[in-house]
């Protein structure tokens, strides 16, 4: 198992769009491993491709208690969305700033798992709101593009902080 690097807002890398995985080989359930390590190791109960630096289109999803709900969606489509919720989100990318956006309630998604097999799936309550938070970052999207700006800017304050932190205690 390996942890990756997250990068962090305001890095343009996560403003990238990602490209369709074409290869379900052994390296690519390796890598989905090592990005739910590295989500768990963060607390976080998603993540996606992008954030890890690989411009692929794939996250990884466990929003369970126990760690036991683990999701890989691979080239994800969000083929309906019904209602609207909104809950505090947050993003590994952009560590302890927390908001609310708005999201559908429910979704029915379409994707391929760690093989390759294609499923469709309902998600609602915190999963549905993770999963459209995690397909933005295919799109090179982050939560904190749909608030107004002087949240922005208390974002990119916040991590200015962090970064001049963990600087001084030699982390990073
Ligand atoms: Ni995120």
């Amino acid at each position: 198992m390996a942890i990756y690097k997250v990068l962090r807002y305001p890095d343009e890398r996560l403003r990238t769009e990602c490209v369709p995985v074409t290869e379900f080989d052994d390296e690519f359930r390796k890598t989905a491993d090592d990005m739910f390590e590295t989500m768990y190791k963060n607390e976080g109960v998603g993540l996606a491709a992008p954030q890890v630096n690989i411009h692929r289109r794939f996250v990884v999803i466990d929003c369970s208690e126990d760690r036991s709900a683990q999701l890989v969606l691979a080239n994800p489509v969000i083929v309906s969305k019904t209602g609207t919720a909104s809950i505090d989100e947050g993003c590994l990318s952009i560590p302890e700033f927390r908001a609310k956006v708005k999201r559908a309630e429910k979704v029915h998604v379409r994707a391929q798992d760690r093989y390759g097999k294609e499923f469709e799936m309902d998600a609602d309550g915190l999963l549905a709101i993770c999963i459209q938070h995690e397909l933005d970052h295919l799109e090179g999207k982050l939560f904190i593009d749909y608030l107004p700006q002087f949240k922005k800017d208390r974002a990119l304050k916040l991590m200015k902080k962090i970064e001049k932190e963990e600087k001084e205690e030699g982390k990073r």
